[in-house]
């Protein structure tokens, strides 16, 4: 059996691996798209501009998640990244485009049939599900709402079921797409999701970023000013741990991993635990185009070794517990 390659040992150079986006597929279905990959792009500052998200998908995304389009961003603050040695911390919030433009690029990307999952907030559940519609109105085929960004609250955001429930259902009701609900690991989690499932949910996308804090030692500065989302490599097995044991409680509904994927080994084990798809975040800030086809490529070279299909992963962890 061919061993996964690891994305840590990526050659440098943008075209130093070849994209065979259709070679060996590992085709899933999501949320309504047929995906010719369980690994997706995550929401984030990469997937904030219309190049970025087609080069995404042309180096073989089975789908890209957009950067989160919220109808009133608020003033564009000290938005930063600190990178720490098991992952990165950021304070930043939303898109700063207006709506007007996604809507017009959600189109172009529907006229080319593009496998792009748009990720929506709002003050409000009435002023999220008018964004909805209006997003869905421009072509998008698959939403998530990301309802749970804690860098708003500044590291503070209490979640309950009943906020979840509130958002999910506004949507529901006012869009025939289907939608995924992200939401971050923590208090009450299957509450959490329980409420979005009862109230319209197609799928779950865990984990949104979790609240990390950085401090200079010396002069007890608090890095970045406070809490804020903490991803990469060091949340990942929490992660897997909650996406596990969900799974063995009987969740059902579909489920998006995010959290800490650097490598095709890591896609694997989020399947094994029961994810349908993988999301890819942090990891893509080094050598984006480069890392995701090196992930990619070695799912793709490692699933056609073993044999079977992506399905005959899924859950296989939970089967052996
Ligand atoms: C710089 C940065 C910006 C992000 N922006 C968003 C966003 O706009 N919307 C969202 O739902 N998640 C956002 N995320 C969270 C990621 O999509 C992802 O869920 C999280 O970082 C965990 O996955 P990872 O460890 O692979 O990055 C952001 C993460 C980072 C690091």
């Amino acid at each position: 059996m061919t061993a996964i390659k690891d994305a840590g040992s990526a050659p440098e150079g943008a075209d130093a691996v070849h994209a065979r986006p259709d070679a060996g597929s590992a085709p899933v279905e999501v949320l309504g798209l047929r995906l010719r990959s369980p690994v997706v792009v995550g929401s984030g500052l990469l997937t904030d501009q219309e190049r970025n998200i087609r080069r995404l998908i042309e180096g073989g995304a089975g789908a890209v998640v957009t950067k989160t389009i919220h109808p009133d961003p608020g003033p564009s603050g000290n938005e930063r990244l600190l990178r720490l040695p098991t992952g990165m911390l950021n304070n930043t919030t939303y898109s700063r485009r207006s709506v007007d433009d996604w809507c017009a690029m959600l189109r172009r990307f529907a006229d080319d049939g593009l496998p792009v999952i748009t990720s929506v907030h709002a003050d409000s559940p009435v002023q999220l599900a008018d964004l909805a519609e209006r997003v869905t109105d421009a072509g998008s085929g698959a939403l998530e709402l990301g309802i749970s960004c804690l860098n708003e609250e500044g590291g503070g955001l209490e979640d309950t079921p009943e906020r979840v429930a509130a958002y999910t259902e506004a949507v529901r009701r006012r869009t025939p797409v289907p939608f995924s609900v992200k939401l971050a690991i923590g208090e009450r989690v299957r509450e959490r999701i329980d409420a979005a499932t009862a109230s319209g949910a197609d799928a779950i996308t865990l984990s949104d970023t979790i609240a990390g804090l950085a401090v200079d030692a010396d002069t007890g500065e608090v890095r970045l000013g406070g809490a804020f989302g903490y991803s990469g490599p060091g949340i990942k097995p929490l992660v897997l741990a909650e996406i596990f044991g969900l799974r063995r409680d009987g969740l059902t509904v579909p489920v998006m991993a995010s959290g800490g994927v650097k490598d095709a080994v890591d896609v694997a084990e989020y399947l094994s635990v029961g994810a349908e798809a993988v999301q890819i975040y942090t990891a893509l800030h080094r050598n984006m185009h480069v890392t995701l086809r090196t992930i990619r490529q070695g799912f793709d070279d490692w699933l056609a070794s073993r044999g079977g299909t992506v399905a005959d992963l899924v859950g296989q962890s939970v089967k052996r517990a």
